[in-house]
């Protein structure tokens, strides 16, 4: 599908990568919104993880893409002329510049784009102006808790049809069907679920889940909450007994006519690990089922 939208909003944070996609002193370019940004993550004194930054990834000096340089950890070296960036976007070298010559090096950098990272979630603002709110986030997991399980995927379309996998409970019962999620003629039943306003959307009040395997594998009385936060961030938190599970999803516009899907899910089930090895693959055939539609 490729209807293009008019634009693309700017001013509001999108997902843009899981932190774990991020090494030290590694970067990873991208498209983002149909520009492109060098995502990277510093390397600390002893080998350690640092920040992430986020610039654009075109050198001020020729226009070639930073990404094709190299990282020291700390510094962007553009491959054409050598010239180097720190993680703000500031130049900081240009070796071609003979001692006594003046030139102001302060005066040139490369647009930084402001990052947060969450709970293993990496935010990206690439507004005009500084942001004026934080990411949403997912505040009610525990500070230390990171993601078991990823999976993100491209998606032919614009983020508006993309998102509206995400909210449209009517294609399930037909696009979704397989062995361990749901099987058999296609069932359709009349359901109601209440709604309530969120912070820049709406939520979907607990409620008991129908049954499939995932909910069975959990055990216990799942309870199920869905909160939207508009444009395009639904986050799943299941509930059972003590123990929590959340699943994240989040639509990244490349352009106007492509769009990442990625799902993560976080739980506080240790014994859930072990299905990690079978739950990958399911999760990427399931997400596949909503893209493959689109294609
Ligand atoms: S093009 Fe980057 S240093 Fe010249
Ligand atoms: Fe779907």
């Amino acid at each position: 599908m490729s209807v293009a939208t008019p634009f693309l909003l700017k001013d509001i944070w999108y997902f843009a990568l899981p932190g774990n996609d991020l090494k030290p002193g590694k970067t990873k370019a991208k498209v983002l919104l149909g520009e492109p940004v060098l995502l990277g993550r510093t390397k600390t004194k002893d080998g350690g993880a640092g920040d992430v930054f986020a610039i654009r990834d075109i050198c001020p000096h020729r226009g070639v893409p930073l990404s094709e340089g190299s990282f020291d950890g700390q510094e962007v070296h553009c491959p054409y002329h050598g010239w180097r960036f720190a993680p703000s976007g500031q130049c900081t070298h240009i070796p071609s510049l003979v001692e006594g010559q003046d030139f102001d090096i302060t005066r040139i950098r490369t647009r930084r784009y402001p990052v947060r990272e969450q709970n293993g979630l990496v935010w990206i603002w690439m507004g005009k102006d500084e942001p004026d709110q934080e990411p949403p986030g997912m505040p009610e997991l525990p500070a230390d808790l990171r993601p078991s399980l990823t999976e993100v995927m491209l998606f032919p379309c614009s983020i508006d049809h993309a998102v509206i996998g995400l909210i449209d409970p009517g294609h399930v019962p037909f696009i979704h069907r397989s062995w361990y999620w749901r099987n058999g003629p296609i069932r359709l039943k009349e359901k109601a679920k209440e709604f309530g306003p969120s912070p820049y959307g709406f939520t979907m009040k607990r409620h008991k889940p129908a049954t499939t395997l995932l909910y069975r594998i959990l055990g216990g009385a799942p309870e199920t909450e869905i909160s939207f936060r508009l444009p395009g961030v639904r986050v799943e938190h299941v509930r059972v007994g003590r123990h929590s599970v959340w699943n994240f999803t989040a639509v990244t516009p490349i352009d106007e006519i492509r769009t990442e899907v990625s799902n993560l899910l976080f739980w506080t089930i240790p014994w859930l690990k072990l299905l990690v090895p079978v739950a990958k693959p399911l999760m990427g055939h399931f997400l596949g089922q909503d893209r493959d539609i689109l294609t």
